[in-house]
């Protein structure tokens, strides 16, 4: 490596890393309704990528996040509502691909922008909503599609669920034959809370932000569950052929004449002055609003000077939001808790007199680790700024000088022993965190591994939730990984709160585990450092656990992805006893502990036989079932015919398979069935 590339790496490591955390924040921002970044970190950090990108054109990718919008696609497979591999809409091509927008954050960068258009352009100014958009297509009056974004290019028809929203007209007269509406659907501020309310009674989890809510319910499977929520919707922006108007605003009016529910909150302005004052009434006005905004849009009023200006991969150049700054409030630090995680990572808290931002009370925030605090150097007493960015994690962000410490203030000092265990703690030079070292004894790290082990990207077993885990762990049932293969019906129908339907879910969950890749089996294991991608890579490089138990530190660093210190954690893995034993149990128990490939056929069970897959599946995907039919001797095939052996049948079997099957008799065989046999020929085999 020469001196040049020496100085790159890091940079190029920072390119790398920022893919993958970009692609993640988006997954779990439109498929979870789980948004961990808030919008401001996002768009540092996509700057910064783009920056990189800049300077290093030879890692150029089309498939980066800057070079795509995020996607909300249902790929099946994703929720559990639907089943394994259930995808639950159409997936519908846009006519005009959905795009996103530019952000910006202050007058500066709002003069820049303008400063690029024709000189004197008119500037429409309206409400950015804070909801999910959506595309409604009209055929000759009549409401035919409702698209989700998707991934821009192709989006899910939820139009089901749109007809439940009152002000969407389903039927409309005057109108061009064809043409489309967009706009963003909304969860209003007191419906969000009666919903959070009801949801907490039954103790379900809680929606962060009404947007996620949103997101949530209109891609439910039940139209009446979503019509009793109340979704709104505002629409902004109307596309199509020979459409009325030479200016953007005359066809949000035209819109609205045909029964459109377009917004009142539209301006035309004519220079940046304007714009500021517009921006300046609705940062205050906002929160009079039924509907959450979190920005304005601002839109070169002139049709043609749009098209002249045209579009970048990902945004219009036309149009730009302006994002209003997160809001931030005064409170009490009371005290400053510990919460240990699942990798033994201690996380200090900050728990606030608790205070209204941007419409939730907030009163605990994290502090992150012993430096946060330190920079901020806040105590227990102070008064401290929150601030809610793109209303998720609320942070402290500064304290207030200008108020008085109490008299007994003291210096802070850090948590040295678990308060969990009682362990000493321990911060490994160059780390940020205090971690308590009792992995195998603290009771939220065995938990945690235990739920890393059961989630849904290792070994993804329904009916074992957190929950769950914590009665069987406080019960004594469960332990480590390896005690989940040791449960008995008996044990888990005796417990209050599960019962015998809840012990044969989580016995299926467990049996279907045993066909878990090898690669997932490594990832949910929980060594430290090793993800759900360094696993793979580990398990292809090492076809099974013996050969992998046997790798040096070095030969671990030759793996991409792999360098010196995760190398050393699985090293110091395998030289535990504890895990040697776990390990072995788990083997006995029959897990994947090898590749597929090098095995070649598990079993000749299904030799000869033509097998056809039909309906949605709750243990395993598609995919997976194609490749068990394939490793024990069978042929996948597409359609029903006489020479068809059986139909592995899932749930919602398409109608046409049905009748064919029953009209040449072919034998429908449920998942349940079909996972039996083939465990039963493994543990022949085994
Ligand atoms: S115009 C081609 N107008 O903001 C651009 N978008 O961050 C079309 N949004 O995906 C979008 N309010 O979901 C437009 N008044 C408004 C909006 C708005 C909210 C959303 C929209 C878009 C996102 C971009």
């Amino acid at each position: 490596m020469d001196l040049f590339s020496q100085i790159e790496e890091p940079e190029r490591e920072e390119l790398k890393a920022l893919r993958q955390e970009l692609e993640e924040a988006n997954y779990e921002y439109y498929v979870l309704n789980r948004p961990t970044l808030s919008d401001q970190d996002f768009d540092f950090k996509m700057h910064r990528l783009q920056e990189l990108e800049a300077q290093f054109p030879d890692m150029f990718d089309p498939k980066s996040p800057t070079q795509h919008v995020g996607s909300d696609l249902d790929k099946g497979q994703r929720t559990k509502d639907k089943g394994q591999n259930g995808k639950a809409f159409e997936t519908v091509k846009h006519k005009y691909p959905m795009l996103s927008l530019a952000n910006s954050y202050s007058r500066e960068e709002i003069e820049d922008w303008v400063r690029k258009l024709p000189s004197g352009v008119e500037i429409v100014c309206e409400l950015k909503y804070d909801g999910l958009s959506i595309s409604l297509w009209y055929e000759n009056g009549k409401l035919v599609r409702a698209l989700t974004r998707g991934d821009g290019q192709q989006g899910d028809d939820v139009i089901a669920n749109i007809k439940t929203i009152p002000s969407i007209p389903r039927y409309v007269v005057g109108t061009p034959s064809v043409f489309e509406m967009r706009g963003e659907v909304l969860l209003p501020w007191e419906r969000f809370e009666a919903l959070n309310k009801e949801r907490e009674e039954q103790e379900e989890p809680l929606f962060a932000n009404p947007r996620n809510a949103a997101s949530g319910t209109l891609k439910l499977q039940d139209p009446k569950e979503v019509a009793r929520r109340g979704l709104e919707a505002y629409l902004y922006y109307m596309l199509g052929e020979d459409l009325p108007g030479t200016t953007h605003y005359e066809r949000l009016q035209t819109a609205k004449q045909w029964g459109f529910h377009i917004s009142d909150a539209i301006k035309v302005c004519k220079n940046v002055d304007e714009v500021m004052a517009y921006i300046a009434y609705w940062d205050t006005e906002r929160k009079n609003l039924p509907v959450a905004t979190d920005g304005i849009v601002l839109k070169v009023n002139d049709l043609a000077q749009q098209e002249e200006l045209g579009y970048t991969a990902k945004t219009p150049r036309w149009a730009i939001a302006y994002k209003f700054p997160a809001e931030k409030q005064l409170t009490l630090l009371k005290e400053i808790t510990y919460q240990v995680g699942r990798t033994g990572v201690v996380t200090p808290v900050a728990n606030l007199e608790p205070v209204q931002l941007s419409g939730t009370i907030v009163q605990r925030a994290t502090l992150h680790n012993e430096d946060f605090i330190r920079s901020l150097d806040i105590r227990p007493g102070d008064r401290v700024w929150v601030e809610k960015g793109g209303e998720i994690i609320p942070k402290i962000v500064e304290r207030e000088k200008s108020k008085d410490r109490p008299s007994d203030s003291k210096p802070f000092e850090f948590l040295r022993i678990c308060p969990e265990c009682g362990t000493p703690l321990i911060r490994v030079p160059g780390e940020a965190a205090w971690r308590c070292p009792n992995e195998n004894g603290c009771p939220p790290q065995i938990k945690g591994k235990i739920e890393h082990f059961v989630s849904r990207k290792a070994m993804n077993i329904d009916g074992l939730g957190e929950e769950t885990i914590d009665l069987l762990y406080q019960k004594g049932l469960l332990h480590n990984i390896a005690d989940i293969y040791d449960l008995r019906q008996e044990d888990i129908a005796a417990q209050e709160r599960l019962g015998e339907k809840s012990a044969q879910n989580m016995l299926a969950g467990i049996e279907a585990s045993k066909q878990v890749p090898w690669s997932r089996v490594l990832f949910a294991l929980g060594i430290r450092m090793v993800g759900e991608t360094t696993a793979k890579k580990i398990a292809r490089a090492y076809n099974n656990i013996d050969m992998l138990q046997q790798a040096t530190a070095e030969q671990l660093c030759a793996i991409d992805d792999v360098g010196p210190q995760i190398a050393e954690n699985i090293v110091t893995y395998f030289e535990d006893t504890r895990n040697i034993e776990i390990l072995a149990r788990l083997r006995q128990a029959g897990l994947q502990m090898a590749g597929e490939a090098a095995e070649g056929p598990q079993s000749d069970k299904l030799a000869g036989m033509s097998i056809v897959i039909s309906g949605t599946f709750s243990h395993h995907s598609r995919d997976e079932y194609k490749a068990l039919i394939e490793a024990h001797g069978g042929k996948n095939v597409g359609s029903v015919s006489k020479k068809t052996s059986f139909i592995l049948a899932g749930e919602n079997m398409g109608p046409e398979k049905l009748k064919k099957a029953e009209a040449l008799g072919i034998r429908l065989m449920s998942e349940d069935e079909f996972l039996e046999i083939i465990n039963q020929e493994n543990q022949e085999n085994g």
